[in-house]
């Protein structure tokens, strides 16, 4: 007797984002703030990292309220209703419940019924690692429509003492709809990690380690100290420059585009500067327009790429049907590129 063959899953060939939504915390920390907590100037805050002010989330602005919220923005504009979503991936570093993944509790929220919901930690590369997977869970014909969010309350992870990160990380959510497209719309996603630089962004202690301390409350022991995220701004700052050009020019060659073809440039808003030094190297004609989210919203890592877009499509930056170069980077170190078609 021959084995029996197994039917194959099958998708659609091609792939795209459908709709986008952002959520902007409510609380607006200007940098006038930030000097309250560290020494530091107004000026040198804007020159090294072009940060002007940064969104804080409120108590009641929480990581699903937030994803609900900017997902609910990008499902209206895919025109599609919750329950053809057959997927949901939320990418973030700062929701703090261990388990279950926060993803559940959102697909729920959004009236998702049954669909497969779980979080992803690639730090500021989390949006490009979700419409990675989504891409391919869209082609491969596990889902129709993959609903990615990237979300973070980073200020629950700062160190307002810390004069390396105080003044750059902020909280926000961003979301897309990954759907079926007769033409492509998602070119490769060149996507990739280097364990051997872990340590340069990382969350001070593991969670253990933080609260196997005894407590000093009760006059025992060192204080417990709450994590926070650190970073080794300069050796960052060196690889994101210096490689990430190089992941950047991967994705446009592998999707046939050159930088000229682009009607956006829309990288992780991490610093200003490093935006200005990848466009440098990439030979970005002045008449691409490039993604400056960050001045007004700090580094909010997954949902940087996803806030960024909207506000540029919001703007008329970009339109709808222009091809975006996106590219995150961060702790892992991790990296993912591609070139997509703006919803
Ligand atoms: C964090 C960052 C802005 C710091 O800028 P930098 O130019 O590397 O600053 P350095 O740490 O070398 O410090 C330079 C000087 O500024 C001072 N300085 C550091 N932080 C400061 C602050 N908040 N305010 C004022 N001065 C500060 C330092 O004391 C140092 O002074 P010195 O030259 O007298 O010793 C920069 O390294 C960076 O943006 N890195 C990438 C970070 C990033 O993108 N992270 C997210 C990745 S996803």
């Amino acid at each position: 007797m021959t084995t029996p063959q197994i039917k194959p899953a099958s998708g659609a060939q091609y792939s795209r984002i459908h709709g986008v939504g952002g959520y902007r915390p409510s609380r607006v920390i200007p940098n006038a703030e930030v000097l309250n907590w560290i020494e530091s100037t107004d000026e040198w805050i804007r020159s090294r990292s072009g940060i002007a002010e940064r969104r804080w989330a409120t108590a009641e602005e929480t990581v699903a309220e937030m994803s609900v919220q900017a997902a609910g923005k990008a499902i209206a504009q895919a025109g599609i209703a919750p329950d053809q979503i057959g997927g949901v991936i939320v990418a973030t570093v700062s929701h703090l419940k261990q388990t279950p993944a926060i993803a559940t509790e959102i697909a729920q929220r959004l009236g998702c019924g049954t669909a497969p919901a779980f979080d992803i930690s690639a730090a500021c590369a989390g949006f490009g690692y979700g419409l990675g997977l989504a891409d391919g869970m869209v082609r491969g014909g596990s889902a129709e429509y993959v609903l990615v969010i990237g979300v973070e309350r980073l200020s629950d992870l700062t160190d307002t003492s810390d004069r390396s990160t105080a003044f750059i990380f902020g909280d926000g959510a961003g979301a897309a709809i990954v759907g079926p497209s007769p033409v492509p719309g998602i070119g490769k996603v060149i996507w990739g990690a280097d364990g051997s630089q872990a340590d340069v962004i990382s969350q001070t202690q593991a969670w253990d380690t933080a609260f196997a301390k005894p407590d000093a409350v009760n006059g025992v022991g060192e204080e417990t100290k709450w994590p926070a995220l650190r970073m080794e701004g300069q050796t960052v700052f060196r690889w994101a420059v210096w490689e990430m050009a190089k992941v950047a020019q991967e994705a446009l060659d592998a999707a046939g585009i050159t930088a000229d073809q682009l009607g956006a440039f829309i990288p992780h808003q991490a610093n200003m500067r490093i935006t200005d030094a990848m466009i440098k190297a990439l030979k970005l004609p002045a008449s691409v327009p490039v993604a400056r989210d960050i001045a007004e919203t700090g580094n909010t890592s997954a949902a940087s790429i996803p806030l960024a877009m909207e506000a540029m499509l919001e703007r008329g930056e970009a339109k709808s049907g222009d091809l975006a170069l996106i590219i995150g980077f961060g702790a892992g170190l991790v990296y993912a590129a591609a070139v997509v078609t703006l919803p």
